[in-house]
Formats: structure tokens, C-alpha cells, sequence
């Protein structure tokens, strides 16, 4: 594995590749979900770029940006043992110049749910992802249906700037009682981490109810934030189709159910696909 922190350098080693590139960008911190695409886009490709760079203009003014766990000799490690090829380690200031031109979110999609709550988020994520696609040359870019919304912009942004790159969407890898895995999960403290359950519970319970042929979304949302009690603040749970319009009723084959909520310090999400 080469571990390169500029452009030229990564430029340099990329000249030599020939054949499929399979690409997973992180922010670090890695755990068994990034190792799950990381591992996938190994199987899939004939050489594998990881990047790891904790993205400051995604970070809102009051978010976690210099809390943000970063774990980077462990994380080198993960990559070496995982047969990443390159590893890309940038610094903000390669990243960024002063005065950039940006792309945005679209203005209805990138703005309901985590882009209502988390304003200017996604205009950053973009922008790095469209970086970071741009510099990896790859074929396929790896990402995951835990952070849903991101990954349908990322899909959407492709599509829109004819971008020759196939998003590859990868399944949420959960912990053994069913908590999504997340670097934030670090944060959460004893009893919290019981309580933090409650948001994959809420939809196994709508899972559940859908199964026994229930349709109608106000009631599934109605059973799931009584699940939902548990955690310290509910702010938003959503029934949408794949493309994130509101539903009055499931559709079988083309649901999202999502959820986000504060469990102490952190503010967790998590979904399925119906
Ligand atoms: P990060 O939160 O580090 O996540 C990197 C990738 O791992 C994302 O595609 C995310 O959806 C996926 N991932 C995280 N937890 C997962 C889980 N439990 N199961 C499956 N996949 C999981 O998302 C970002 O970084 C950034 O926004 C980024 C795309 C790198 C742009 O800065």
C-alpha cells in the first residue's frame, strides 16, 4: 500500500494503473461498516483507492469538526490489512483553495430531512465528493445506504454533471444488537448506548407492521416514534420514496423509512430500504 497526501503524488502512482478502479472515500475512524465497502470494492476492482479526509466544509459552524475522532495510524492499518492499494491522506489546504467555485445541492431534495436540519451540509459534501471522484479516476465509487440521502445526491450529482463513475450503494452494517455502525457511536456513554437502540428498533416495529400488510405512512410513523421514547430528542422521522418525495403509502420496492435522534451527545441516523 502507498499512502499519498498530494495531488502529484497521487497522480504519480495512478499513471501506472491499468484495468477497473474502485474507489471508497472516508472521513476515518474506520469500523466494520467503511471495511464492509472497503472489502467489497476490493472483490470488485482491479485496484482499490481509499481516501480519508475529515471534510470541514460538510461540518456546520456548531458541529463536531475538531472533535471529530480521527484515528489515523489505526486506520492505515485497517487499509494495509484490507489490500488497499492507495491510500489518499490530503490536508485541507490541498483540498481547498480561498476562494473556490461550489457546486450545491438540489433545492428540494437537498433540503428536506438531514439537509433541513443540517443546512449547507450537503453543498459541502458535494463539493468534496465531486474533488475526490475528479482525482480517483475510478471506475466504481463505493458508498453506503446508511447515510441515504447523501448517497441519492452523490447518485444524483453524477447523473447531472455527466459524470462517467458508477455509485455502487452497499447495505448498512449493524452492530449484534442491530445499532448502526457510526464514528460517532464513540460518544455515547453507558446507559445511552441501550437507549441508542431504540432508533433500529423503531423500524424493525414499522418492518414489522409493512409485513403484516400495513401501508398507511401516519400510522407507521406514529408506532415508531412510541419506540422511539427512549432517545432525547426525535428530529425527524420520514417515510419517503427512493428518490426522497414524501409517501402517503409504502411502496413496496421503492421505500425509505429514516430516522434521526440525540442519544446524549450524539445525533445518530439510521434507515431501511422497503
Ligand atoms: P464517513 O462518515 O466516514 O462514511 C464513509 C462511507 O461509509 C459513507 O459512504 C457511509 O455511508 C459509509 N458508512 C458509514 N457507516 C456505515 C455503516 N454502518 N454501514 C455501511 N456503510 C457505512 O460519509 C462520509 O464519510 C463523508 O460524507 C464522505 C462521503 C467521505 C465525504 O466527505
Amino acid at each position: 500500500m502507498v499512502i499519498v497526501k498530494t495531488i502529484e503524488a497521487l497522480q504519480e502512482v495512478q499513471k501506472k494503473l491499468s484495468g477497473a478502479i474502485g474507489f471508497v472515500p472516508t472521513m476515518g475512524a474506520l469500523h466494520h461498516g467503511h471495511l464492509s465497502l472497503i472489502q467489497q470494492a476490493r472483490k470488485e476492482n482491479d485496484h482499490l483507492i481509499v481516501s480519508i479526509f475529515v471534510n470541514p466544509t460538510q461540518f456546520l459552524e456548531d458541529e463536531d469538526l475538531d472533535a471529530y475522532p480521527r484515528k489515523d495510524a489505526a486506520d492505515i492499518k485497517i487499509c494495509e490489512l484490507a489490500g488497499v492499494d492507495i491510500l489518499f491522506m490530503p490536508t485541507i489546504d490541498v483540498m481547498y483553495e480561498e476562494d473556490e467555485l461550489c457546486i450545491g445541492a438540489p433545492a428540494i431534495r437537498g433540503y428536506v430531512l438531514e439537509g433541513e436540519k443540517r443546512p449547507g451540509h450537503f453543498d459541502g459534501m458535494l463539493q468534496i465528493v465531486m474533488k475526490l471522484l475528479n482525482l480517483s479516476s475510478a471506475t466504481n465509487a463505493y458508498f453506503g445506504k446508511k447515510d441515504a440521502q447523501q448517497l441519492a445526491l452523490i447518485t444524483q450529482m453524477v447523473k447531472n454533471y455527466f459524470m462517467d463513475v458508477n455509485i455502487i450503494a452497499c447495505d448498512i452494517v449493524r452492530d449484534e444488537n442491530g445499532l448502526a455502525l457510526s464514528s460517532r457511536n464513540v460518544y455515547l456513554e453507558g446507559e445511552e448506548k441501550q437507549r441508542a437502540l431504540s432508533l433500529a428498533r423503531s423500524l424493525k416495529r414499522a418492518t414489522k407492521l409493512i409485513m403484516a400488510g400495513e401501508k398507511n405512512v401516519e400510522l407507521i410513523k406514529k408506532e415508531m416514534l412510541l419506540v422511539l421514547k427512549d432517545t432525547d430528542e426525535v428530529e425527524y422521522v420520514a417515510i419517503v420514496d427512493r428518490e426522497f418525495n414524501a409517501l402517503e403509502r409504502v411502496e413496496i420496492g421503492n421505500t425509505i423509512i429514516l430516522v434521526a435522534a440525540w442519544v446524549g451527545k450524539p445525533r445518530l441516523i439510521d434507515n431501511i430500504w422497503i
